[in-house]
């Protein structure tokens, strides 16, 4: 596995790190204050997608933040879309509330997720969740931390031994390639498989070593980029399912210790799609 080098010297990575974290700090402040609050929750159009007055709110406070620093970068948010990039080597991508769903329902797990992009590399990523008051923080080269304290990916060696995470898209009644025989057939390979309902959590978790692996579908790059590289400056690996190289749009991941990629990796591609059959008449 090539290890990723950043164009940046490390005066700016360290620089651009503390604006995603003031960024990720206002935005968290957003998601506390709204918390058990909300009068109106809509759905985005695909059925289950929601978004709320906190979603837009914490992705002010975090683009207010950007633009007082960097306001020549481009960025990519997810309630407001794309702004800035013609040839910009600077992308910023925002999610401003990773676990809408939790969120909605006040399950508290939930985060702000923020990460700068250099020449469409993820280099800088900080994810908070504010609920844990848990700041994870990574750039390349620099490490990730935890509050600030060093952190690195589990040494689990065997699948089972492993507890895993994963999720399931807004398309998932859509298509037959909804995870559901991949969520079956890990659950019984494994100590178990948890469905956590934020990726960029997920992902921390991952580099924190709580979990050992992670793969998902149908993500966005908001999604995933802060998360990318808490994982790989733990020390973690991630790739595409067949481990050919991470593409940050392709939606999918798969991130893990290292130790268990191979085999997990090969285990996601024994899996053949259930699909609906086993569902009752009335679906
Ligand atoms: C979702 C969460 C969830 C994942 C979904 C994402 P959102 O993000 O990360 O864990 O399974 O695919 O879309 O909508 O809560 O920001
Ligand atoms: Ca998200
Ligand atoms: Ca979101």
């Amino acid at each position: 596995m090539l290890a990723v080098s950043c164009p940046l010297p490390e005066s700016e990575r360290q620089r651009y790190l503390e604006i995603a974290t003031e960024a990720a700090l206002a935005g968290g402040a957003v998601l506390q204050h709204y918390w058990g609050k909300l009068s109106e929750i809509e759905e985005k159009g695909r059925s289950g997608d929601l978004v709320t007055v906190a979603d837009r709110q914490s992705e002010a406070a975090v683009l207010d933040v950007i633009g007082r620093h960097c306001p020549d970068h481009a960025v990519l948010a997810e309630e407001s879309g794309l702004s800035g990039l013609a040839n910009n080597p600077f992308l910023w991508a925002i999610d401003p509330l990773d676990g809408t769903t939790n969120y909605a329902h006040q399950y508290p797990f939930s985060a702000v997720s923020v990460a700068l992009l250099v020449e469409g590399e993820p280099h800088i990523g900080v994810v908070y969740d504010p609920f844990h008051r848990e700041l994870f923080r990574a750039a390349t080269g620099l490490g990730a931390t935890r509050d600030r304290q060093p952190i690195r990916v589990s040494s689990t060696a065997e699948l089972s031994h492993s507890l895993l995470v994963t999720g399931f898209a807004y398309d998932r009644r859509e298509t037959e390639d909804n995870n559901y025989a991949e969520f079956c057939y890990l659950t019984h390979l494994t100590q178990g498989v948890r469905r956590g309902g934020a990726a960029a959590i997920d992902l921390a978790y991952i580099a924190c070593g709580r979990l050992d692996g992670y793969w998902e579908r149908g993500l966005s790059p908001w999604d995933l980029a802060a998360g990318v590289v808490l994982v790989r400056e733990a020390g973690g690996i991630v790739t595409a399912y067949d481990q050919s190289p991470f593409q940050l749009t392709s939606g999918r991941i798969l991130a893990t210790n290292g130790h268990l990629h191979a085999a997990l990796s090969e285990a996601l591609l024994r899996v053949k799609p259930l699909g609906f059959s086993f569902l009752p008449e009335e679906r």
